[in-house]
């Protein structure tokens, strides 16, 4: 008796991707490859997991995500490491391992992994695009990475999204305002939800991202950072304003927006799908991370950057009703039926798609029904048929597979001809 396995299924909150779906994945990933390179940036690759100290330093011990959500394991050899929450502080890591010539500007594609509660638009393994800049605390290049970010999005399709953006100050013009903020929980604190009735004093800054009706209220009658933050970053966050409204970028003040890492500083900015209900709309974020470097053990070094969920984006071109495949067209030019069983297709294939013609064909000496079965499923534009008959005369039938009257429209060509007549007809329609 065998033992029957039940199938295992990808686990909870994460998501194979297959065709035809994975081909809108690579046109967004493509997509965003091109932007990055047009405006100055280079591929960075970092491995997938790092010592924990990278994240719990990075993003904050205190933030939900190194709390709550980091997968966090011990290797054969003792050493703890986390699975990469997010991309930032990985290539800030790097950043300062490897010494690059600044401003240092780094694009990245990778998965992420956070233990939240799976949903629409949430995974426990979700994918992000983003961008770094190391190395200058230039308001243009705040101004460059949020185009770059728009840009990439209406560049997808996308036309329905907000712009939110805030100033989280510097360490010390945000440290007044957070005893501001204390105090004004303090005197407050009955009112807030039952989970930041508990925590409010630990991180008072959470309060404000807190979604709860409660705390929205108490907060929304307290004191806001944005008219708390010194003169120097007040003047850093006008001219990122300005510098937006001159490319013709709107921008719309969120008060609240404090985002979930401890590492931002000055220019915090977030882009939300209105076609993305509920809590999950947030389709890229991003800012300053000022001291980032040094608290990873780097020299004083500026940066700024932002991150976009690829499923989220996917999600929104649905939303907002994009052709999945306007970015990259994936389907096949020919397909190659061969009845001769001598195996003409394996040499023909070749010749095509060194052709550069993007090729299939069936395989185990099927029937020519079966063969033209798998020929009319595969999508591909054109069959070339290769029977006994062709195969003696030194000619192959070129069927187009979106005729329905094949009859009429086949037609026999040289072999030596295929190839030229193959591309004649591609091009026409
Ligand atoms: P984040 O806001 O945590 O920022 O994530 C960036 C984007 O990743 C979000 O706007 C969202 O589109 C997507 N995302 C985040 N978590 C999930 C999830 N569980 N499921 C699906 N999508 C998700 C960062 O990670 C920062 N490293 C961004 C950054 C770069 N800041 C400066 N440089």
């Amino acid at each position: 008796m065998s033992d029957a396995v039940t199938p295992f299924q990808a686990p909870i909150g994460t998501h194979d991707v297959l065709g035809p779906n994975s081909a809108e994945w690579e046109g967004v990933v493509a997509t965003f490859a091109q932007f990055a390179y047009r405006y100055g940036f280079e591929l960075v690759i970092t491995p997938m997991f790092e010592d924990v100290g990278v994240f719990n330093r990075g993003i904050g011990e205190e933030s939900d995500v190194a709390k709550k959500e980091m997968y966090v394991f011990s290797d054969r050899g003792d050493r703890v490491y986390a699975l990469r929450p997010e991309g930032t502080a990985p290539v800030v890591r790097a950043f300062i391992q490897h010494n690059p010539t600044t401003p240092w500007k780094a694009w990245y594609v990778t998965p992420a992994f956070r233990y939240e509660r799976p949903q629409a638009g949430r995974y426990r393994q979700h994918h992000q695009l983003g961008v770094e800049v190391l190395g200058t605390d230039d308001p243009a290049v705040d101004v460059e990475v949020i185009a770059l970010a728009e840009r990439f999005y209406r560049a997808l399709g996308l036309s329905r999204f907000r712009l939110l953006i805030n100033s989280m100050g510097h360490d010390v013009c945000r440290a007044a305002y957070v005893e501001l903020l204390r105090a004004h929980l303090e005197k407050n604190v009955d009112r807030l939800c039952d989970e930041h009735q508990k925590t409010w004093s630990e991180n008072p800054l959470r309060v404000l991202d807190c979604k709860d009706p409660a705390c929205i209220a108490v907060t929304g009658e307290g004191p806001m950072l944005i008219d708390h933050i010194c003169d120097d970053c007040r003047a850093h966050f006008d001219k990122v304003v300005a510098g937006l409204t001159s490319i013709g970028i709107k921008s719309q003040l969120d008060p609240r927006l404090v985002r979930g890492f401890d590492y931002y500083t000055r220019t915090t900015f977030e882009f939300v799908a209105d076609a993305l209900g509920g809590a999950q709309n947030a389709i890229g974020g991003g800012g300053r991370y000022d001291k980032l470097a040094e608290q990873l053990g780097g020299k004083p070094t500026s940066g700024i950057g932002f991150g976009s969920g690829i499923e989220r984006l996917i999600l929104t071109r649905d939303a907002e009703g994009v052709e999945p495949r306007n970015l990259v067209d994936r389907s096949l030019d020919l397909f190659v039926i061969d009845t001769t069983t001598d195996d003409v297709a394996t040499v023909l294939v070749d010749e095509l798609r060194a052709a550069g013609f993007a090729t299939a064909r069936a395989y185990d000496n099927r029937s020519m029904k079966a063969q033209m079965k798998v020929a009319d499923k595969s999508g591909a534009r054109l069959a070339l048929l290769v029977g006994p008959q062709e195969y003696a005369a030194g000619e192959v039938t070129i069927r187009d597979l979106r005729s329905n009257d094949f009859e009429q429209t086949q037609r026999r060509v040289a072999r030596s001809e295929v190839a030229f007549v193959v591309a004649e007809l591609l091009t026409k329609s």
